[in-house]
């Protein structure tokens, strides 16, 4: 059975891909901790697309989280030709202040994972010659980011990690491709305890899917979500980081110590 596995896709971003990818007849596997969600979005899709659809209710951010999912797909017999690494979360606040296990398990959920998943089910696709990763990165990745500085490095990360696989991974068949959305309409500020950053006109998830859909199609290897995220992010990596870092920090300090 050909499957797309989603991460984090009990909400958000992942949620719309669910969505999209059922309408265009994908069986999925869901992953994310709320199974309660998992099992009624798998419900919905399966009655109204006539796809399978299943879920693996699973806490990424324990260890070897990562190779339980891929067992558990492989008792299953599940072929997984697509595979979204979408769960991910983000942490405001001075870098010294914030609670240590937390940007912890971030770097572990945001990058170990990703690069575990990845790593265990390119080898199928390679055996295959066919395959489609998609790697959430963010715009937050283009910079560092002073008061979100492990999360923009996780992003940093994944668009650096996901850019250099694509290219390796060619001359297979599969694409690899970073997506970068920029602020988007979701859980993700409320999570991130980022309320400041919440901005009107931010993109719907669904728009994310439809660019990230838009850019596998076209084999690209990095995708920023929308015409301003596109400017900004190009900006961001212009500029020195000397400069931006300094205009972000004169922005955001005033809202982190007003909060304390
Ligand atoms: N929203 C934005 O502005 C924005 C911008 C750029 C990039 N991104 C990236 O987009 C991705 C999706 O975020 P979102 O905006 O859709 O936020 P969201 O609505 O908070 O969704 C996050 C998803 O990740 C899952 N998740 C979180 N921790 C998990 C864990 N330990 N184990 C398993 N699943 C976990 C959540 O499900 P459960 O809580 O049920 O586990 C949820 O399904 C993230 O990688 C984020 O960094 C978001």
């Amino acid at each position: 059975m050909k499957v797309t596995l989603i991460t984090g896709a009990s909400g958000g971003i992942g949620e719309a891909f669910a969505r999209r990818l059922a309408a265009e007849k994908h069986n999925l596997v869901l992953v994310a901790r709320t199974e309660r969600k998992l099992h009624e979005l798998c419900d919905e899709l399966m009655l109204k697309h006539n796809i399978t659809a299943h879920y693996v209710a699973i806490d990424l951010s324990v260890p070897a989280a990562d190779l339980r999912l891929f067992e558990e797909t492989e008792k299953h017999g599940m072929q997984i030709e697509w595979l979204i690494n979408n769960a991910g979360y983000g942490s405001m606040g001075d870098f010294a202040a914030m609670d240590l296990e937390r940007e912890l398990d971030m770097i572990n959920l945001n990058i170990s994972v990703l690069v575990g998943l990845t790593h265990r089910y390119l080898q199928q696709m390679r055996e295959r010659k066919s395959g489609a990763i998609i790697n959430v990165a963010s715009t937050a990745g283009f910079q560092p980011v002073p008061f979100m500085a492990t999360y923009a490095a996780t992003k940093a990360f994944v668009r650096s990690f996901s850019e250099a696989i694509a290219e390796e991974n060619r001359p297979y068949n599969i694409t690899v491709t970073a997506l970068c959305p920029g602020p988007t309409d979701t859980n993700f500020f409320s999570v991130a305890d980022a309320k400041p950053l919440q901005i009107k006109g931010m993109q719907s998830p669904e728009a994310v899917v439809e660019a990230a859909l838009s850019g596998v199609k076209k084999g690209k290897a990095s995708v920023i979500s929308g015409w301003t995220n596109y400017v900004g992010s190009i900006f961001g990596t212009l500029t020195p980081n000397s400069l931006v870092t300094r205009v972000i920090g004169g922005v955001l300090r005033p809202k982190i110590e007003s909060r304390k």
